[in-house]
């Protein structure tokens, strides 16, 4: 179909801050949304899923200026490098149509144009911002707001902020938004409408701040140098430049604006319910049409976050239990819009009793024993039986309504209660084996011949509409399901899903791989916590050692003569770079002269009084016009490419002159 002729669908994520690696929290977000784009997809929708980084603000300018980078470079870094956020959309079969980056030249052109336009509006204005600052959250906060004195978002502490700055009138909107927050669907669950009218527009709007002046890393207010836009107002119309708003790189605004919905964790409804229609408003512009606050992935029941070391690495799971077994637990095992527990048992055990126990058994014995006893081949007309029993209606009744109530929970964006109707038609699928018994109908096929062909046909097509409906989540195991129970793209389709008798009763049934293996959950829960063991090890610094000598014998060995000395007086010897003069005491009464090329290494009044080992029996010999009789012992080695020194130092009640052997 013609993209004129379809509805379109515009759904978006929001747009990461690439200042650390993304973890299964963020990636929670991205299937989500993902999911509900696919769904879309297979329900014929003209859809546009868009992603990207939010690559503005203070965080990532203080982070580059940490790491020694420029913020570009290390946004890059983080965005376009080894395991950066493109890499793990792409391994987690993230199907966005769309990726902005907000520092793409079109998108800053047009926050600029944008800023002006509120401006000459009258709608952004100059004054002086006196309040606080959450760096990690990039957000203003008034004292108000605090709690207990800290940032009300994350709970860290803050800092004050005072600057020229420009604001935005937001208080001009604080009626519109509570009516559109009230009276209309806009905000999803209905319990963030609470959490927002209450905290926020009740307690009274005030003007916000967006621009500052203390750093440089933003769009720049074209028309007052010296300030930069702040990082939301930047981040926030990410949604319209992608479609073109104010440039030339695309041209679909028109086309697919407004938002049908933004998917947003909850500690960002406020910017996405309060804030940005908000700003919409003041640009004349239509209002998404919904956002959705979905919950936060908890770890031991608080937010993941790196600073507190405790996320978890979606490529570690991906890689161990596979990319759609992740995708489908992150989906199934939490309401999309409350917090959800996360804990490696808790996904091992999903994919064992969802996938490996229950739609890995239906399509393994299904295809086993159509393999079994038609040789991959059903005769035609099973399609059909003159005497159904009664469990053969109540499948089938079952299975052809799924579609619709899977429909109604997808549309009310809740993907685990959708799933939860695909599950109840896979396990009661799985009793119907049990209750056919199609093994004691195949011992007499010729007079169960047609009753077992026509219960292995209600089988494979209570697959299939699961298949179908499953493909969101699982997409590429339900590729290969597809190929297994015969399914070919005609009877994939979204129509197809509530037509019972879709599939033709002759398509080949190939017995493939087992799609989701059992896991040993002790194995599997050992080897995850050795790998976060290792990842929280500190790093060991790259040791190379110097070669080893030739052997000696041992008389050779022998005549060298290991003394312990101790240092009477050290200096650096004049015009040398590395050389230190030692007086030793070598228990002979005499002063012992070394000269030892340490000096990077040690100050000469660091080793006064010291003990050390020299080599005595060396023939003197003279470097920068001195006398050097003998030689100091010290352990030497590389570390990360770098010479490292250490002198062999013994406790000091070793007399000197004792002979080391
Ligand atoms: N850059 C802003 C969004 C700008 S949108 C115009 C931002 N970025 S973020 O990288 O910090 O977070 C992106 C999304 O990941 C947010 O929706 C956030 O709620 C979500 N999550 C981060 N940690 C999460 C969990 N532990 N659990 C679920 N979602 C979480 O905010």
């Amino acid at each position: 179909m013609e993209r004129a002729q379809k509805k379109k669908f515009y759904i978006t994520t929001p747009i990461y801050y690439p200042s650390d690696k993304l973890h299964i929290g963020h990636t929670y977000c991205t299937v989500a949304t993902d999911a509900m784009a696919r769904y879309k997809r297979l329900q014929g929708y003209d859809v546009l899923f868009l992603t990207g980084t939010d690559e503005h603000g203070q965080k990532i300018e203080d982070k580059a200026k940490e790491a020694g980078v420029t913020p570009q470079e290390f946004v890059d870094n983080i965005v376009t490098g080894e395991k950066g956020v493109l890499d793990l959309w792409k391994l987690m079969n993230i199907s966005n149509d769309r990726f902005i980056r907000t520092t793409d030249d079109y998108h800053v052109a047009s926050i600029q144009k944008i800023f002006k336009a509120m401006y000459d509006k009258g709608d952004i204005y100059k004054g002086k911002y006196v309040g606080k600052y959450c760096k990690p959250c990039e957000s203003f906060w008034t004292e108000s707001q605090l709690v207990d004195g800290k940032c009300p978002d994350c709970g860290r502490e803050v800092q004050d902020a005072e600057e020229e700055a420009y604001f935005f009138r937001l208080s001009k909107y604080a009626d519109r938004i509570q009516d559109l927050l009230e009276n209309t669907d806009f905000l999803q669950p209905r319990s963030r409408v609470h959490e927002m009218v209450n905290n926020f527009i009740k307690p009274g709007l005030e003007d916000l701040c967006v621009s500052r002046t203390s750093f440089s890393w933003g769009v720049p207010v074209d028309f007052d140098p010296g300030h930069v836009v702040y990082v939301w107002v930047d981040a926030l119309f990410n949604y319209t430049t992608a479609l073109g708003l104010f440039n030339d790189k695309y041209d679909d605004y028109d086309h697919y604006w407004p938002a049908d919905y933004h998917f947003v964790g909850k500690e960002i409804v406020r910017f996405h319910s309060i804030i940005w229609p908000a700003m919409l408003m003041s640009m004349d512009m239509p209002l998404p049409k919904h956002v959705f606050g979905h919950g936060w992935l908890l770890l031991d029941g608080g937010k993941m976050s790196k600073s507190k070391g405790n996320v978890v690495d979606p490529y570690v799971l991906a890689e161990k239990f596979g990319v759609d077994a992740l995708r489908f637990f992150l989906m199934r095992t939490f309401p999309f819009g409350s917090d959800g527990n996360f804990s490696n048992e808790l996904l091992i055990n999903t994919i064992n009793v969802d996938l490996a126990n229950d739609l890995g058994n239906l399509v393994s014995r299904t295809t086993a024993m159509v393999q079994k006893y038609f040789g991959g081949t059903l005769p035609a007309g099973c399609e059909t039986y003159a005497a159904p029993e009664a469990y053969d209606t109540e499948l089938v009744a079952l299975a052809a309504g799924l579609r619709d109530r899977y429909e109604a929970d997808m549309d009310a964006c809740a993907p685990h209660k959708a799933l939860d109707e695909v599950f109840k038609v896979i396990q009661r699928a799985n009793k119907y084996i049990d209750e056919s018994m199609p093994w004691a109908l195949a011992k007499d096929m010729d007079a169960n011949g047609p009753r077992l062909a026509h219960v292995l046909y209600n089988l494979l097509e209570a697959t299939r509409i699961c298949g179908i409906l499953l493909t969101p989540f699982l997409p590429a195991s339900c590729e290969k399901l597809f190929a297994q129970i015969g399914a070919d793209e005609s009877c994939q389709t979204w129509d197809s899903a509530a037509v019972w008798g879709s599939r033709p009763a002759g398509a080949a049934v190939t017995k493939g791989e087992n799609l989701f293996p059992r896991i040993d959950m002790d194995k599997a829960l050992a080897e995850l916590e050795a790998i976060r063991a290792a990842a929280a090890a500190p790093a060991q610094p790259a040791i190379e050692l110097e070669p080893w000598e030739e052997e000696v014998d041992f008389d050779t060995f022998a005549k060298s003569d290991f003394r312990v000395v101790k240092v009477k007086a050290c200096e650096a010897v004049k015009k040398s770079k590395k050389l230190l003069k030692f007086t030793l005491d070598d228990g002979t009464g005499t002063d012992r002269q070394i000269l030892s090329g340490i000096a990077q290494y040690y100050k000469p009044e660091d080793l006064v009084g010291k003990t050390l080992v020299a080599i005595v029996n060396l023939p003197p010999r003279k470097m920068m016009g001195q006398e050097s009789q003998g030689m100091l012992l010290s352990a030497v080695h590389k570390e990360n490419g770098e010479e490292t020194l250490n002198l062999l130092i013994l406790p000091d009640h070793i007399p000197a002159g004792a002979k080391l052997c």
